[in-house]
């Protein structure tokens, strides 16, 4: 079973077709006539210095937008940025199949609606401050950048699954303020919020309501450098949006979470408390699409139980669920991180996936049989030539 993302995939390159007047047309009926709607030039000002993207709240990446700046008419080059961000996503969007777009258009409307109503409490939460953020343990291992600096302060009590100290207890809390005063504004304003996936009936989206800049750096600056060396075989290295999330479990809220796989290359999920017990992950080797209900083995049993601060890092596709919070109350904060290089290329797979412990216990087999078979051959030709 496989869990959708509410935010929809980030778009190909556009690959428009030309006018020739050096203009992308998106609106020209073929009759000659450009109308007025939003195009590109085809030949970019290449001197023009485009605008950094990243503070912004986008539903598009803020590299693709500054790339594409120099290709706005002349007339726009100096115009407002969020006017810029505007007309470019705009184009971008017209990129995306029907359903898509509609989908990303009333995703954009609801997002505006919450970022325009709803009053942070804790600003400084949305911009990401590593000292006040991380423990220092995690911000040297992260600035040293080595395998043997991540190894330091990490193990890997089963094989495919990293856990670690990461965040400050100031922060936990003060993030735990922010969602609890969110969802105060959600029921008092009466507001119909869109729950993080199919599987939960309580938490928020983080990126719904102002958190995307902040999780662009968690993920670029601190989960990708993990990645690219645990998890390099599912495009570790590549990862380039994310689902970010927080779920609460307990009497009066979600209770347990049944056995899935979530849709990300690479999971993080941190615990940021509070009291509680059980709530216990239990993780049954990683899958791929063929080998999803398979049985597990005996060596892929293992159950990790959470304590607040610390975060388990593991790959989407490693089979897990979670135990009943039996009493108290448990916040997690998970941030599902995914590269549409990985999943371009896994289109074009033709080999078994290496990361799938399935795939590889089978190719196991036949290489066991295949290598009994010739023995047997061999000793069949002994045995009639003596
Ligand atoms: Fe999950
Ligand atoms: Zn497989």
């Amino acid at each position: 079973m496989s869990l959708q993302g509410s935010k929809y995939d980030r778009p190909e390159a556009p690959s428009p077709a030309t006018g020739g007047n050096g203009a992308v047309a998106a609106g020209n009926k073929g009759n000659g006539t450009v109308l007025s709607s939003p195009s590109l030039r085809l030949n970019p000002s290449q001197e023009h210095k485009p605008y950094d993207y990243e503070d912004m709240q986008l539903e598009f990446s803020a590299v693709l937008l500054s790339s594409l700046e120099k290709y706005l008419p002349h007339t726009m080059l100096r115009d407002p940025r969020d006017q810029k961000a505007k007309f470019m996503q705009d184009i971008l969007l017209k990129y995306l199949p029907p359903r898509e777009r509609n989908r990303a258009i009333k995703h954009r409307e609801y997002r505006q609606k919450i970022i325009s109503n709803y009053q942070p409490r804790n600003r400084e939460l949305y911009t990401l401050n590593p000292t006040a953020v991380f423990v220092p343990s995690f911000l040297k291992a992260i600035n040293d950048n080595t395998e043997q600096s991540f190894r330091n302060i990490l193990s890997e009590p089963s094989p495919g699954i990293f856990v670690f100290e990461m965040l400050q207890k100031d922060f936990c809390e003060s993030l735990l303020e922010e969602i609890e005063n969110f969802e105060n504004w959600v029921t008092e304003a009466k507001f119909r919020i869109m729950r993080p996936n199919t599987m939960n009936r309580y938490g928020a989206v983080l990126e719904d309501f102002g958190f995307e800049t902040m999780l662009d750096k968690l993920m670029e600056g601190f989960i990708r450098p993990l990645s690219r060396v645990f998890f390099a075989e599912v495009g570790g290295s590549t990862l380039d949006s994310h689902h970010g999330f927080v779920v609460e479990y307990g009497q009066d809220r979600d209770v347990d979470l049944g056995f899935h796989v979530d849709d990300s290359e690479v999971t993080l999920n941190v615990c940021l408390g509070k009291q509680f017990s059980g709530g216990e992950l239990f993780f049954r080797g990683t899958r791929c699409e063929n080998h999803v209900n398979t049985d597990t083995q005996s060596e892929e049993i293992f159950d990790y139980s959470h304590a607040p601060g610390q975060a388990v890092l593991h790959r989407g596709r490693h089979r897990h669920g979670a135990r009943a919070t039996t009493s108290g109350h448990r916040v997690n904060l998970l941030l599902w991180c995914r590269s549409s290089v990985f999943r371009e290329m896994k289109r074009y797979q033709t080999d078994f996936p290496s990361w799938c412990d399935e795939c590889n216990r089978e190719k196991k087999e036949r290489q066991r049989s295949s290598l009994a078979t010739r023995m047997d051959i061999f000793r069949k030709v002994g045995e009639s030539t003596t």
